[in-house]
């Protein structure tokens, strides 16, 4: 049976899925998103230029795919058109190969103002959301109020008005901004925008296009540790960021996913508020910010910087079926003269290899193995034969801890700063 694969983040986003996706999609013919929303903030840089996607699958930029905007993304109409138009304008046939399903769920202007004013409400606790809506419209879909794609085709005015009204009572509640007149004028214009576009019934597409043979990857968003379920809650995003969220958001069947391409960084990142138990406070820390250019490629935020977590990378293989390890960025530790790594948590001096419920700050402490640094500039490399040998020794201690393959080595920002070293 042809069987579709999966690309996802292991860690807390961030991880460089763009970029691989962009390097992954001329072995494809379909390049799916199933998550997620403009929260995420792809990074693609190919031939001197640098290209930031949102709701846009990264399979954009090859001509010959289709790609598909799943039922479990939620859309805002406004980013969407913004990310659309700029597309067009660089040359890409946009409306051809890009089909948007039915049921994707609409971000409406009031959504953006439900974050901001929960956000506010939650004072210190705050999740420190992108603003973009994301939780209120995940929250309107699970509890039935919420507006799909397929509905701007009819009634769509009176849709708006009943569930803009329940907004701004809630908005009003918690004292939030109910002023929408300008985004409200925005939004409808991008909606009308959107009815160029083909908007099709997805999972009946998706099938169909993987029983004539077609090969399809689904592109996640986010990271394993921000999923709803497993990730470190309340301090993650509304949806399944997981394996399973590809076969909820597309409608595949859990016998259709093929090979599930895990990414991380060598180090580790976090935005936002929450639990991030390797989290670096000092000059190493820093210097992983600056070297990685670690800030938001949407709110351009520092992200918090730390040490790659073996603990919670082994959670995240076993909780999404990780067959394959794709690498990230090891050249920003190109000169460092030790690396260290988390093998386990010591939690009131009890060693545990789990991730646990809670993380509880002043509690946890990670248990690091020290490595030798390879302290060679990798950036320029080309094949696996040129690597360094405490580089491979790196490896080896990753793949040993991990016991999956790394097939991929990203060295650099751009697309052909990425070295195969197994079967992909
Ligand atoms: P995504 O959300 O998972 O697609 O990742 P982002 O695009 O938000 O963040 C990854 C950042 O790292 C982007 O700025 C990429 O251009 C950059 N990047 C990706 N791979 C590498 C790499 O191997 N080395 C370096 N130095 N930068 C990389
Ligand atoms: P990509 O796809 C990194 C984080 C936010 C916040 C939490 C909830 O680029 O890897 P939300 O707006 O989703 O309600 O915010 O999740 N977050 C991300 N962090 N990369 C992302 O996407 C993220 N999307 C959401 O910072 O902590
Ligand atoms: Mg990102």
């Amino acid at each position: 049976m042809n069987k579709v694969d999966v690309l996802l983040g292991l860690q807390w986003g961030d991880e460089g899925k763009g970029k691989v996706v962009d390097v992954l999609t001329p072995r494809y013919d379909v390049v799916a998103r199933f998550q997620g929303g403009p929260n995420a903030g792809h990074t693609l840089e190919f031939e001197g230029k640098k290209y930031v996607l949102r709701s846009i699958p990264s399979g954009i930029f090859q001509n010959n795919n289709v790609n598909i905007i799943g039922n479990g993304v939620v859309l805002d109409p406004i980013l969407f058109m913004d990310e659309a138009k700029a597309l067009e304008q660089s040359g890409t046939d946009i409306k051809k190969i890009l089909k948007i399903s039915k049921k994707t769920h609409l971000i409406m202007p009031t959504h953006r103002r439900l974050d901001a004013a929960q956000e506010k409400a939650k004072g210190d606790s705050k999740i420190g959301t992108t603003g973009k809506g994301i939780g209120p419209t995940y929250t309107d879909k699970i509890s039935r109020n919420g507006l799909r794609v397929g509905d701007i085709f009819s009634n769509f005015e009176q849709k708006y008005a009943i569930a803009k009204a329940k907004h701004i009572a809630t908005l009003t509640q918690l004292g939030g901004d109910t002023d929408v007149a300008e985004l409200e004028a925005q939004w409808m214009e991008a909606i009308d925008y959107m009815k160029g576009f083909d908007i099709i019934d997805s999972e009946y597409v998706v099938n169909d296009l993987l029983a004539q043979g077609k090969r399809v990857l689904c592109e996640g968003a986010q990271g394993t540790m921000l999923d709803v379920d497993f990730g470190s809650y309340p301090f993650v995003t509304s949806s399944n960021t997981i394996t399973a969220g590809a076969c909820t958001g597309l409608g595949l069947a859990p016998n259709k996913i093929g090979d599930v391409y895990g990414i991380f960084k060598a180090y580790c990142t976090r935005v936002g508020s929450g639990p991030f138990p390797t989290e670096l406070f000092d000059e190493t820390g820093k210097l992983i910010r600056d070297l990685g250019h670690e800030y938001g490629a949407v709110t351009g935020r520092e992200r918090r910087c730390g040490w790659v977590d073996l603990v919670a990378l082994r959670y995240a293989i076993m909780i999404n079926g990780v067959t394959k390890l794709i690498m990230m960025k090891s050249d920003v530790l190109d000169g460092f003269e030790t690396i260290k790594a988390c093998t386990a948590y010591r939690i009131n001096g009890q060693e545990t290899r789990q991730f646990p419920f809670d993380v509880v700050d002043g509690e946890l402490e990670p248990v690091y193995e020290e490595l030798k640094g390879w302290k060679t500039d990798m950036t320029s490399m080309k094949s696996p034969e040129q690597f360094p040998a405490e580089f491979n020794a790196y490896i080896d201690f990753l793949e040993r801890e991990l016991n999956v393959p790394i097939c991929i080595v990203s060295v650099g920002p751009d697309r052909s700063q990425t070295i195969i070293r197994g079967e992909i």
